[in-house]
């Protein structure tokens, strides 16, 4: 910087107004700082100036599976949102490992992020959790466990599994089973819990309730369990989409069809739901809004905002596809 505050005749002060933005320079005085760093090859020192500002421009985001789409997808949209206010993301999948969650947690900080943005893997790091809120700023997203003291942004499962439950029941559907992803995670825990609890307001009991993994693989085992049952339901109610899918694998594998013979509906609208065949009928969790709201109520606390946690939770919405029909 002195080298360019020399060859522009100006001081030091005001080649990092020029950089930073922060100070209004006069036209002709940036053109010629202007000049001298691109004639001097002049790079930014992002950690000398991590050091000055005691900022990074990073946030660490750690979630529990990078394989599902929905969690990709959410990356993508929070990583380009933060772009737009000049941040960089550094991401770790937990694999739904309470110690992945902690050492990636740990590097974050070390690394001196900015914010960190989690996805619990389980609520087993809720102690440490605490510690990571105290020193950053800390958000939860998707999976909120019970603690007000930070922000959070989510989709609502309540409202969620009532749209995918009061579809079934208006196609005629009785026998209705729902295949859920890992026992004892807040999203499998609440959807269950919002599918049984609709399903009652119509005065129908759930037919089965099992778990297993938010995977395609699990659905595919959770279907074939169920196919093998004395009753077999017509419809069934997935956790998410990759459960459905797996499912009507299972679905097809008996040589039976979809939706002739049985319902699926998802839970996300993961990008694939439409291209599965038949095309998935799911409710859709509007990630894109998440991912706004996220970086929104982050940017807020680097601005200074320190009053109580915000809790955002969004809207979802039923898409209507073929893999759901009239009640055989
Ligand atoms: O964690 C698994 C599931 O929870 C995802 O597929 C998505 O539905 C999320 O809310």
């Amino acid at each position: 910087m002195a080298d360019v505050a020399r060859a522009a005749n100006v001081s030091t002060g005001t080649v990092s107004h020029v950089l930073s933005g922060a100070r209004a320079v006069r036209p002709e005085t940036r053109e010629r700082v202007e000049a001298a760093i691109a004639e001097l090859g002049f790079q930014p020192d992002s950690v000398a100036r991590a050091l000055v500002r005691r900022r990074t421009q990073t946030i660490g985001m750690v979630i529990p599976d990078v394989t599902n789409p929905f969690f990709a997808d959410l990356i993508w949209r929070v990583e380009q949102a933060l772009a737009t206010v000049d941040h960089a993301l550094i991401c770790g999948s937990s694999g739904n490992d309470p110690d992945r969650e902690h050492r990636y947690l740990q590097s974050f900080l070390e690394r001196r992020v900015d914010a960190v943005i989690v996805g619990v893997a389980g609520g087993e790091n809720l102690e440490f959790l605490r510690s990571v809120g105290k020193e950053t700023p800390t958000l939860f997203v998707d999976r909120v466990i019970a603690e007000d003291g930070w922000d959070s942004v989510r989709c609502d499962n309540t409202a969620g599994m009532a749209l995918a439950v009061d579809h079934l029941v208006g196609l005629g559907h009785r026998r209705i089973a729902l295949i859920n992803g890992e026992p004892g995670l807040p999203t499998t825990t609440e959807r269950e819990q919002a599918a049984s609890a609709r399903l009652a307001e119509h005065g129908i009991q759930l037919m089965s309730a099992s778990t297993g993994a938010f995977t395609l693989e699990s659905g595919q085992e959770q279907g074939r369990a169920l196919l093998a049952a004395p009753r077999v339901p017509t419809a069934v109610c997935a956790g998410n989409d990759l459960l459905a899918m797996g499912m009507m694998r299972a679905v097809v594998e008996a040589g039976l069809r979809v939706p002739d013979d049985i319902s699926a509906i998802g839970y996300d609208d993961i990008d694939y739901a439409e291209y599965a065949s038949p095309a998935l009928t799911t409710v859709r969790q509007p990630v894109r809004d998440i991912a706004r709201e996220i970086v929104r109520l982050v940017t807020e606390r680097l601005a200074g905002y320190s009053g109580t946690a915000r809790h955002v939770t969004l809207v979802p919405e039923l898409r209507v596809r073929s893999s759901t029909g009239l009640r055989p």
